[in-house]
């Protein structure tokens, strides 16, 4: 089944402490949008990619996208304030397509048979996001006193890419914008919308480079890669 995929790529990067849009950062010589861009360029159901951009930072993605040669990029979207109105802006251009998927530009380490198992989900149902099951016990604390231990079993780490029918996630970001709700990913608005959503069991591997530490384990996840 085929899909569009929007790329939020208009963040500051704060937390990684860098000079410059984290996104930017080498990984094995090469920037971190173009790993991440380059797994949907090599997913044969993929039929589009719209990358959102901070303004100023326009012409310097699309050299990049040129550079790399990712043919998919049809479009380059400007972001707004925050990653929700960047989305949303995005998600406007993805039109002409049943399924479209968002996938933070900082997930370098997603795979193709998770987009297609999420695709497919999100074609039976109408939402599926990728999720781990979390490996810590998690305690609610209030005070610094903990209030309750909660059962494990139930909770899940969610991560992108989150996957959608397009009427689906236009309501569920309409309604959050009347609400004037920002969330911090495209499911919270949906269950919002009261959307199903369905997990779909995703990898360790794909996460958000965030804070520093995360480069040390982007390296680790490519070595280990090289080796399997
Ligand atoms: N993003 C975006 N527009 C924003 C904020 C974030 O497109 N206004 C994008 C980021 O570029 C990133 C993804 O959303 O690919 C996930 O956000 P996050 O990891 O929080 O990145 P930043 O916002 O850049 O980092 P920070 O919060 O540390 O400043
Ligand atoms: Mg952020």
């Amino acid at each position: 089944m085929n899909y569009q995929v929007v790329i939020p790529a208009a963040g500051r990067g704060t937390r990684m402490k860098a000079d410059k849009n984290k996104l930017l950062l080498l990984l094995r010589g090469r920037p971190v949008i173009i790993h991440t861009l380059e797994v949907f360029e090599k997913d044969p159901n993929c039929n589009g990619i719209i990358l959102v951009v901070q303004p100023e930072e326009a012409s310097m993605f699309s050299n990049l996208v040129s550079e790399y040669e990712v043919s998919k990029v049809k479009k380059l979207v400007h972001g707004g304030a925050e990653r929700q109105e960047s989305v949303y802006n995005g998600l406007k251009e993805a039109n002409l397509t049943d399924i479209v998927l968002v996938h933070d530009g900082a997930r370098p380490f997603i795979t193709i048979p998770i987009i297609s198992r999420l695709v497919e989900k999100a074609g039976e149902t109408g939402a599926a996001i990728a999720a781990v099951p979390v490996k810590d016990t998690i305690k609610r604390v209030e005070g610094g006193i903990v209030a309750e231990t909660v059962e494990r079993s139930s909770l899940w780490s969610v991560q992108t890419p989150q996957a959608f029918r397009m009427p689906l996630i236009m309501q569920a970001h309409e309604k959050a914008q009347v609400d004037h709700y920002v969330g911090t990913d495209e499911a919270s608005l949906a269950e919002r919308a009261n959307i199903p959503v369905q997990i779909v069991e995703g990898d360790y591997d794909n996460i958000k480079l965030t804070t520093p530490e995360d480069l040390v384990f982007a390296e680790a996840i490519i070595q280990k890669r090289k080796l399997l």
